[in-house]
């Protein structure tokens, strides 16, 4: 199928495929502090994720372009990034790379947003050349490298054949330009994973967990012959990150994507050892349903949740929420002792 047509499937199916049912995050909380000794003033959004200064701890994780209809949908969320200082991360650019006459749908979120942090985006099998045009194509910040092997297995046009991943990862890590992120697309990662990738020294990591928009319920809707399976696939964002908690010698730091909300669940997040929380679907639905100026407000919510918990907790810095103590309940918890996390 025609990759342009297979993005705005993507972008049709998104918002139906949520996970519904309760939240990954509902397994998490926090241990109330009555005296907290704080101001609400003295909070601040104001972090780092690996080389990157961020203003914010929320990023608009990677999405679209690739076609001429995915063009204002990028402009949208860009002008979001813009307005309300978050980082935002383009959709696979691998279309573009093989049809310079959609590349325009990526470069408008450069244009929109010309100082911002912005990060591009490619597949695995993208060859050092490709992946360095990506970054090129939009004067891109950092490099996302995706993986998404369940989500190819069940296109019926996907790729077949993941041989060598690591090793052209490392290749594009030690050629490129720019630090280079790689994630999953909400199948979450297991510490073999994590760890093989911190071996490479990959900068950063999005664990990409399951909760949130599930890539194995949009192919499943996209196909014609009835095929519902490998839905319940993959590893939580949650468990994904106690997973990350478990590897060694680490010098990469985590984003968490996958089934974040709102602010409450970022700062959950960031509480469980993310340097920043990504949100897709919550942002797609916001564009795809809101005005600009709702959407906003929208994130302005989001930040206020998260200093609302930091107040709460007597926490100045985002940081600081790692240092907190969690109760985790639930099948997460049993997730945990099954796979020896205390
Ligand atoms: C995505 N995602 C994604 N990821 C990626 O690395 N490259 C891509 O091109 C896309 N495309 C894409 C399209 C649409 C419509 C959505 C909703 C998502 C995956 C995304 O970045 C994220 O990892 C997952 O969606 C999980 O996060 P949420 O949606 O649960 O917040």
């Amino acid at each position: 199928m025609d990759r342009s047509l297979r993005k705005l499937e993507h972008i049709r199916h998104a918002l139906s495929a949520q996970e519904m049912e309760g939240s990954v995050f509902d397994d998490v909380r926090f241990v109330p502090n009555s005296l907290p000794d704080s101001r609400y003033a003295d909070t601040s959004l104001i972090c780092d994720l690996g080389p990157f200064r961020l203003s914010s701890p929320i990023l608009i994780n990677a999405m679209t372009g690739g076609a001429e209809q995915t063009t204002q949908i990028n402009r949208k969320l860009a002008i979001i990034a813009r307005e309300r200082g978050l980082a935002m991360a383009v959709g696979s650019q691998m279309a573009a790379l093989r049809d310079p006459t959609v590349r325009h749908s990526y470069q408008v979120v450069r244009e929109e947003h010309p100082h911002g942090i912005i990060f591009a985006n490619v597949g695995a099998e993208a060859t050092v050349e490709e992946a360095q045009a990506a970054v090129d194509m939009i004067e891109a910040d950092g490099l996302q490298i995706h993986l998404n092997v369940m989500q190819e297995l069940l296109m019926p046009e996907g790729d077949r054949e993941f041989r060598g991943y690591l090793e052209r990862i490392s290749s594009i890590r030690e050629s490129v330009n720019v630090p280079v992120i790689v994630k999953e697309v909400g199948f979450g990662m297991a510490r073999s994973s994590i760890q093989e990738l911190v071996g490479i020294g990959v900068d950063l990591i999005d664990v990409g967990g399951k909760g949130g928009t599930n890539f194995a319920r949009v192919e499943n809707m996209r196909r014609t012959e009835p095929l519902v399976m490998f839905e319940e696939w993959g590893l939580s964002t949650v468990e994904s990150l106690l997973e990350a908690s478990c590897a060694t010698g680490l010098t990469t730091q985590f984003i968490a994507t996958g089934g974040i909300r709102n602010g409450y669940d970022a700062a959950k997040a960031l509480a469980l050892g993310a340097s920043a929380s990504g949100i897709a679907g919550a942002m797609l639905k916001c564009v795809q349903t809101m005005s600009l100026e709702e959407c906003m407000e929208a994130v302005d919510m989001w930040h206020h949740q998260i200093r609302i918990v930091m107040t709460a907790l007597g926490v100045k810095r985002v940081s600081g929420l790692s240092e907190q103590p969690l109760l985790i309940t639930g099948k997460t918890a049993e997730l945990a002792r099954l796979r020896g996390i205390s």
